[in-house]
């Protein structure tokens, strides 16, 4: 019998599939259930030093193949944040997401996290629509390099930098994550896009431009990962449009360990993590593959 059994480095999973961050996991509860219902970690949503309101309404909105976010990074902070988590952690593996501007708030937020029970820090490098945060920052291999090598100087839990697509050196941000001592990277998040409604001839979302989530992105995600995993030898976890359990085999199959389940979560339902785990183990068991690891990257060989 297949094992789902998974190692992102030095974290154990025994399930690969972990809610996304910004996907039902702003309470303990939320990601409590989350784990009860076949995820093997959760996510938190990105926090920040302090409470953020995000992006005023309309922030999000449904496309074909997917949906256009802009909720701007919305989150209580830091420090009202720690019950959420503390809760969340006594019952599960939850991986704590932090965005900031600059290395030493990174550095600060992931020490919270780490004394708040997080098992891994997920830094947000590369969100689309947060002016100053994300993207910005996670497009520039100099300052990723600088992020990393403070948050791992700070925490001795593993420390995931999540990357964008909305680069042409991807590769070059991935080695920058692995020089700095990086324990593994995650791809991807959105992609920077735009709605605009030909009535009122303007973008329908309040801060105009937003990311792409969904079906839609998965081939770019599972094409993201293929290339990171020819030029990195840390881990990699896989996220953007995993609906069944063929989409975390094409990400398995491209390189990755582990991978984030999103946008799916919203439009099927907490019983997806069930769903993908069933089908992904009747794949390993007809196909002969008995564990995790032994699919990870197979369509490189
Ligand atoms: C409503 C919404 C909120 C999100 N919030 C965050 C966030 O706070 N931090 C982050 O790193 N990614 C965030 N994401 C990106 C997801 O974690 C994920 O990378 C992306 O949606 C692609 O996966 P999917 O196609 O399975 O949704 C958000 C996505 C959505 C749809």
């Amino acid at each position: 019998m297949a094992s789902l059994r998974t190692e992102i480095g030095a974290l154990a999973l025994e399930k690969p599939g972990m809610v996304a961050s910004g996907i039902m996991d702003e309470t303990g509860p939320s990601m409590i259930r989350m784990i009860k219902e076949g995820a093997g970690a959760a996510v938190s949503k990105s926090i920040g030093c302090e409470p953020n309101e995000g992006h005023k309404n309309p922030c999000f909105s449904e496309v074909c193949g997917g949906l256009v976010n802009a909720m701007g990074l919305p989150n209580p902070g830091i420090e009202l944040f720690e019950e959420e988590m503390r809760t969340a952690s006594a019952h599960g593996k939850i991986i704590g997401s932090v965005y900031g501007a600059k290395p030493d708030e990174f550095a600060f937020l992931a020490g919270k996290m780490e004394d708040f029970g997080a098992c891994a820090v997920e830094l947000n490098l590369s969100c689309p629509h947060a002016k100053g945060y994300g993207m910005e920052i996670g497009t520039d291999p100099a300052i990723v390099k600088s992020i990393v090598s403070a948050v791992k100087s700070s925490v001795s839990i593993p420390v995931w930098a999540k990357l964008t697509p909305n680069t042409h050196i991807l590769a070059d941000i991935g080695r920058a994550v692995q020089d700095a001592g990086g324990d593994a990277v995650v791809a991807i998040n959105t992609l920077k896009a735009m709605i605009i409604s030909p009535e009122f001839a303007r973008p329908v979302l309040s801060n105009k431009f937003g990311g792409l989530s969904g079906k839609a992105i998965k081939p770019v995600g599972v094409r993201a990962v293929y290339d990171l995993k020819s030029v990195l030898d840390i881990p990699i976890v896989g996220v953007g449009g995993i609906y069944g359990w063929r989409d975390a085999a094409e990400y398995i199959m491209a390189g990755a360990s582990a991978f984030q389940v999103g946008s799916a979560v919203l439009s099927e339902g907490t019983g997806v993590f069930g769903k993908i785990n069933e089908g992904l183990e009747r794949f390993m068991d007809e196909y002969g593959y008995g564990s995790v690891k032994s699919m990870a990257g197979a369509a490189h060989e």
